[in-house]
């Protein structure tokens, strides 16, 4: 057959897919360590090429059969077609590999799992748009611009499954006007729900391209459902693909939901960064505090703290918790949350990281030091003042690898970097969750 190779596939790339070696460099989807496998080549290029497996020809024992219907076509998940140990295996040696590519000498720990890999996330964000004459609301294509009409999503909730299909009747029976990118027409842009644990508490937002509300009679009958206590319309009328604006109105209900994590309560509004899956936030924020060590006289920062939560669950271990995030809303939220919990030791600072830990440090002597940033990871400023000030502790948590690896190079100047262990927060997709403590040198 043209085109087609045939090769073992070597390990893989941090994106999960198999690395063949032997006619070329290529990364290929679908493939499995070990595996010999033939393949085509989707794109090719000088330092390296793209490709799909065409056939397996010895079959590893670590490949199952991807049970979503949708995985070969949708963008949501990649590494279905690995077990358990295939994928936990998979992400142990992204971490390292990519840490190693900034410090050589690193140790990573086994990765952190649950037992349900599937069913896991909180939050559901899908597009909604108009295809060939029909509403459909799902994720964006794998390798395309379509979205693909998703009826049961196996990583998302199985309330939000059930919301989902009963959202999707009753924008059909209500008429709503669903949104066009290409012409930046039309209304409804997508679907957001996030609940808490329990289902008690779960919200629907509504992102929509105009302010108007006539879609109050959906609203009236979708919170029949007594579990939805909070609905809010999204208003974005921009011409990006961010998935939300700033400006968000309550159509029902409370502008937030609660949850409980560890014993303590916070409440999440529409905009907030919270953990997508609850069970293995508890276990890694477990691990945070015990490997902070911490003890009652410590003054502790909680840098890129969202609505609070690490600050909060470690409080009572500690004599202060100073917690800074840049988005108001979430600084807001922490606030409310230091109330509900009966925290009185914890204040809520907001603004950016890099420019308010200055402020912090003239003030007062730090003790330890949570850093929990998004991808993009740590400002060079704010990891500068941290080696000027140098709190004896660190905790860093990272949803990326790759700018984990770049800040930690930097603080192991005057730090010893302790073991990483991996998360697997994000099950089925490539992502990763690490957590890393750090001591200072010559203690
Ligand atoms: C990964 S989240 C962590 C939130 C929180 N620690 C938690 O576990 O829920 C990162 C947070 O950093 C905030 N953020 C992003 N850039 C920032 C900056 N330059 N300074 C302070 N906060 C920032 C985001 O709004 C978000 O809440």
């Amino acid at each position: 057959m043209d085109n087609t190779y045939k090769s073992k596939v070597s390990g893989y790339t941090h994106d999960g897919r198999g690395v063949v070696k032997e006619n070329h460099l290529a990364f290929i989807d679908g493939a499995i360590r070990n595996e010999t496998i033939t393949y085509t080549l989707t794109q090719t290029g000088n330092k390296f090429s793209q490709g799909k497996v065409v056939d397996v020809l010895s079959r590893s024992e670590n490949r199952v059969n991807p049970p979503c219907k949708y995985y070969d076509i949708c963008g949501g998940c990649h590494v279905q077609h690995m077990n358990e140990t295939e994928e936990r295996d998979f992400k142990k040696e992204a971490v390292l590999n990519t840490l190693r590519r900034h410090i050589k000498d690193i140790e990573v720990n086994d990765t952190v799992e649950l037992d349900e890999l599937y069913y896991y996330r909180n939050k559901t964000v899908f597009a909604v748009r108009e295809q060939r004459g029909k509403v459909v609301i799902g994720q964006f294509q794998k390798n395309g611009k379509d979205v693909v009409d998703i009826d049961h999503c196996m990583i998302q909730k199985r309330s939000h499954n059930e919301i989902i299909e009963v959202l999707r009747k009753l924008i059909v029976k209500y008429d709503i006007s669903i949104y066009n990118e290409e012409k930046h027409t039309g209304f409804l842009r997508h679907l957001i729900i996030r609940s808490n644990h329990d289902d008690s508490e779960i919200q629907i937002v509504f992102v929509t391209n105009g302010k108007s509300y006539t879609f109050k009679p959906l609203v009236d009958e979708l919170v029949q459902d007594a579990r939805i206590t909070s609905v809010i319309q999204n208003i974005h009328t921009e011409r990006t693909n961010l998935v939300t604006s700033y400006n968000s109105v309550v159509r029902y209900g409370k502008s937030y939901i609660v949850d409980e994590l560890l014993n303590k309560q916070f409440k999440v509004k529409d905009l907030s960064f919270y953990q997508v899956n609850h069970e293995i936030t508890e276990k890694m924020y477990s691990e945070a505090i015990e490997r902070a060590a911490l003890t009652k006289t410590d003054v502790v920062i909680d840098a890129y703290s969202g609505i609070g939560t690490i600050g909060q669950l470690l409080a009572d271990k500690v004599d202060e918790v100073i917690g800074v995030e840049i988005v108001e809303s979430a600084v807001e939220d922490a606030r409310d949350n230091a109330k509900l919990n009966d925290i009185k030791n914890a204040t809520y600072i907001n603004g950016k990281a890099e420019e308010k830990i200055k402020e912090i440090v003239n003030e007062k002597h730090i003790d330890v030091l949570f850093i929990d940033p998004p991808r993009k990871g740590c400002d060079r400023t704010f990891l500068d003042t941290v080696l000027q000030v140098e709190p004896e502790r660190i905790v860093y948590i990272s949803c990326n690898p790759a700018t984990l690896g770049r800040d930690l190079k930097i603080l192991s100047e005057k730090y010893t970097i302790g073991s990483v262990t991996p998360y697997n927060m994000f099950s089925k997709t490539y992502h990763v969750e690490a957590l890393v403590p750090l001591t200072r040198k010559n203690d």
